[in-house]
């Protein structure tokens, strides 16, 4: 088509060199614009163009330009539409014919339509929507709809803008058509997380003059690509837990974020710890980083933890973080008491400052929970010393006793100063060994013992007890008899004591009458080495037995003689008469007298002091009393039973000797004994004396035998002669004892008889405490105090031999 067109026009051109005429007017002008004169252009005539009846001719086209024959020019018969005749084809020319008539001629003219702008650019749609992934590459490419603009030449399509153009450029690709394709080239990536949807607008542009455009709206949504990866908001978290804490205590939370849309930015979070125990000592929540506790803590085996987490989206990035977490130590181990050396047993003896245990102690908490103090219990002789960190010494700390503590439960108590505080506790028991260090001890610093005198020799008489505080062979007591001697004799010959037991034996019978006490010393020992003793004093008390019966010293029985006091027929009431006088070897209550009338020729006439012995009238005499009377004075002592003597007294109630003799002498038994008397007297003394050398030459035997007895070892029972005051020799003496010990003495109550009395064997004697004995005293001193009386006629203690005569009218007392 172009072809012809081209072609076409070339003819015209020749044409034209016979006579062919081209105008050029511009499309859409109005109807009756003149396009050419063309009666002038052809040169002809106007009346020639009338004549000819001149006319266009088209042919089968449409007629667009009009002649005017009178005014000899064409004129646009119709509005041209260069784009509706010719589209894009140029030069667009509309041809026809000029045909006269008269002579026929014709002539061809060719009008040229030239363009005007009258069509902008166009698009088809005016928006075009793009979907575009955020991770497209820079370079990606995409086709944008042409735009059409009818007019042709410069008044055509000249050219694009893109605005904004930050992320794409256009790219035009000329087509061989000669039209250009439009691309958008990315040339800056996108971003969804800045700008998600971008609106941009594509203005097509042509060359006319004024210019024409179109535009374009370009909509791209930025589809989301996970271009983000997770972002920990710190890199490092830290987090602190108890040691106690239980399981399930959250200990700190994480938190990542992902600038990505939906499943790109949905996180998953993670422990990543492979080799070490975090993963069964922590556990994440996976949505929301919660770091939570699954395990038991211990603070004694780790104080940190260091986890390892993970953040993932689910296009598969990830972030990591670390959480720190720091245990913090609670009061959770109580001290441990280690006994590193002990000693169980300690002797009483050790000095202060020995050392007994060493204790290490132990505690793993840490700070305050592990800082331990250790402490015993202040009231024993123990200290504990620490010498250094965590380690004690249990000392001793002053003297030990082991008998006031034998041993000790040493308690020793360990606490820590955590908040509360933990302790623990261990006891040792610690034995203290003995040492002699305490002598025996008597149960009393001193002992009296009472032995009722007449006893069996071996009778066990007291027992003596020691004791030891100390311990076993420390303690075993002996018992030994210290050497003495009593009354020049050797204290064993008295007493013996048993060894083992402390039981005192009475070796032999004692006289009271002989010896009224003794003492002498029992040491006690006991077995430790060197071994210690004490002594103790033991004092026997012999106690008397009611063994003697009261003498009557006056007045004297002589047998056959005749004495008789004289009571005065003037006498009054209350006459003193005579005053029995009795004494009891024996003491106490065994010795105290009491007399009695126990037969009288006239009863009513005489009575007799119950305690000291006189004889008094109880009446006024009378004529006609007998100048004879006879009084049965019967004397007891107090004892157990009691003994007692009579004693018969002679009155004769007259008031001269005259008148009493001839009734004396019918009394008198013989009339030789009275003739005999002097006789009597002098064999008497005869008889004394030699008694007297004897018992001399006795006691002398007895001093030299005994003297060099002492020098040997004895044992004796050999009979013993008791030393006798010389003024007692005779009253004294009378004791009885026992068969063996039995000895006999002889007493002189008369000096012209003597009998010897035999001892009987004593009854049994029972060992007596009496607790009365100072009440025996009294009565001692009560009773001497009746024989002191001043009217007393004779003094007890001063008389020994009294003969009294009844040969005179006179007494006569001899002193000896
Ligand atoms: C942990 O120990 C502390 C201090 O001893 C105490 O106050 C707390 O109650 C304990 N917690 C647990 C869970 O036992
Ligand atoms: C020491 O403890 C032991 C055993 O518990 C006990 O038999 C003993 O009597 C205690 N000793 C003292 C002195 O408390
Ligand atoms: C008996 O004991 C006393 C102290 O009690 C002491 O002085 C004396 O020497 C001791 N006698 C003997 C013989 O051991």
């Amino acid at each position: 088509m172009r072809r012809q067109v081209q072609l076409f026009i070339l003819l015209l051109v020749v044409c034209d060199a016979f006579g062919q005429v081209s105008y050029s007017v511009p499309e859409e002008m109005a109807k009756g614009t003149l396009v050419g004169n063309i009666a002038q252009d052809l040169g002809l005539d106007v009346k020639r163009l009338k004549l000819g009846n001149a006319r266009v001719y088209s042919g089968d086209s449409r007629e667009y330009v009009e002649l005017n024959a009178e005014r000899g020019v064409l004129l646009i018969r119709e509005r041209i539409d260069r784009e509706a005749l010719c589209g894009d084809t140029t030069p667009c020319a509309v041809h026809f014919q000029i045909v006269l008539e008269n002579p026929m001629e014709f002539y061809s003219v060719t009008v040229e339509i030239t363009d005007i702008n009258d069509n902008p650019p166009t698009f088809e749609k005016n928006e075009m929507k793009f979907v575009i992934s955020e991770s497209t590459v820079v370079g990606a490419k995409f086709d944008l709809e042409r735009a059409v603009d009818l007019d042709v030449g410069t008044n055509t399509l000249q050219s694009y803008v893109l605005k904004p153009s930050d992320n794409f450029i256009l790219k035009l690709h000329n087509q061989a058509d000669g039209t250009k394709n439009v691309e958008m080239v990315l040339q800056k990536p996108l971003d969804r997380e800045k700008n998600d949807f971008i609106a941009l607008v594509l203005t097509a542009v042509d060359g006319g003059e004024p210019q024409m455009s179109g535009t374009m709206q370009i909509f791209i949504s930025v589809l989301d690509a996970n271009d983000n990866a997770p972002v920990f908001t710190q890199q490092v978290y830290k987090g602190t837990v108890s040691e106690n804490a239980t399981k399930g205590t959250t200990v700190t939370s994480v938190r990542a974020s992902d600038a990505d849309h939906g499943l790109n930015g949905k996180i998953t979070y993670s422990i990543t710890n492979t080799l070490d125990d975090v993963r069964h000592m922590f556990e994440i929540n996976d949505e929301n980083g919660e770091v939570k506790l699954i395990g038991r803590l211990d603070y004694e085996k780790k104080r940190h933890f260091q986890i390892n987490v993970r953040a993932r989206d689910n296009g598969g990035l990830t972030d990591s973080c670390k959480v720190i977490v720091d245990v913090v130590d609670i009061n959770d181990n109580e001290p441990t008491i280690k006994i590193m050396s002990k000693s169980t047993i300690i002797s009483e003896s050790a000095k202060p400052n020995t050392v007994v245990t060493m204790i290490n102690i132990q505690d793993p908490d840490s700070d305050e929970n592990g800082k331990v103090q250790c402490f015993i219990s202040d009231n024993i002789p123990f200290v504990l010393k620490s010498t250094s960190n965590n380690f004690y010494t249990l000392v001793t700390d002053s003297d030990l006793d082991r008998e006031s503590a034998s041993e000790y439960n040493i308690t020793v108590t360990c606490s820590d100063e955590g908040v509360p505080s933990l302790s623990s506790s261990v006891t040792l028991t610690l034995q203290i060994s003995d040492v002699n260090d305490n002598a025996p001890v008597f149960d009393r610093s001193s002992y009296e013992a009472y032995i009722v005198e007449n006893n069996t020799p071996s009778l066990s008489v007291f027992t003596v007890k020691a004791t030891d505080a100390d311990w076993n062979q420390n303690a075993r007591v002996s018992y030994i008899l210290e050497d003495s001697s009593v009354n020049g004799v050797p204290v064993s010959s008295y007493v013996s004591v048993s060894a083992d037991s402390g039981v005192i034996h009475a070796v032999r019978s004692f006289d009271y009458e002989q010896i009224k006490d003794f003492h002498f010393r029992v040491r006690a020992q006991d077995g430790g080495s060197p071994p210690l003793s004490s002594n103790v004093t033991v004092k026997i008390m012999i106690q008397d037995q009611n063994d003697n019966p009261p003498q009557v010293l006056y007045p004297v029985q002589t047998g056959g003689s005749l004495v008789a006091e004289m009571v005065p027929r003037s006498a009054d009431v209350g006459y003193l008469v005579t005053k029995v006088v009795a004494v009891d070897v024996d003491s106490g209550q065994n010795a105290w007298l009491s007399y009695k009338l126990q037969k009288a020729t006239d009863r009513a006439l005489f009575e007799v002091g119950l305690q000291n012995g006189e004889i008094r009238t109880i009446r006024q005499v009378t004529d006609k009393d007998a100048v004879k009377q006879r009084l049965t004075v019967i004397v007891e002592d107090n004892g157990q039973p009691s003994r007692s003597a009579t004693v018969i007294v002679n009155v004769a109630v007259a008031d001269s000797f005259p008148e009493v003799l001839p009734e004396f002498t019918e009394l008198t038994h013989d009339k030789e004994y009275n003739d005999n008397l002097t006789f009597y007297l002098v064999l008497a003394l005869a008889v004394v004396s030699f008694l007297f050398i004897t018992c001399l030459v006795v006691i002398i035997s007895v001093k030299i035998y005994r003297w060099r007895q002492s020098r040997i070892l004895y044992h004796s029972s050999l009979p013993v002669i008791p030393y006798y005051p010389p003024r007692y020799s005779d009253t004294l003496g009378t004791g009885t004892l026992p068969h063996v010990y039995n000895y006999e003495v002889c007493r002189t109550t008369d000096s012209r008889k003597s009998d010897c009395k035999f001892g009987r064997a004593g009854s049994q004697n029972v060992l007596i405490m009496d607790p009365s004995s100072t009440g025996t005293i009294q009565r001692i001193q009560s009773e001497k105090s009746i024989l002191d009386e001043p009217d007393s006629p004779l003094e007890v203690g001063y008389f020994s031999f009294i003969t009294v005569a009844n040969a005179g009218p006179f007494y006569y007392i001899t002193w000896l």
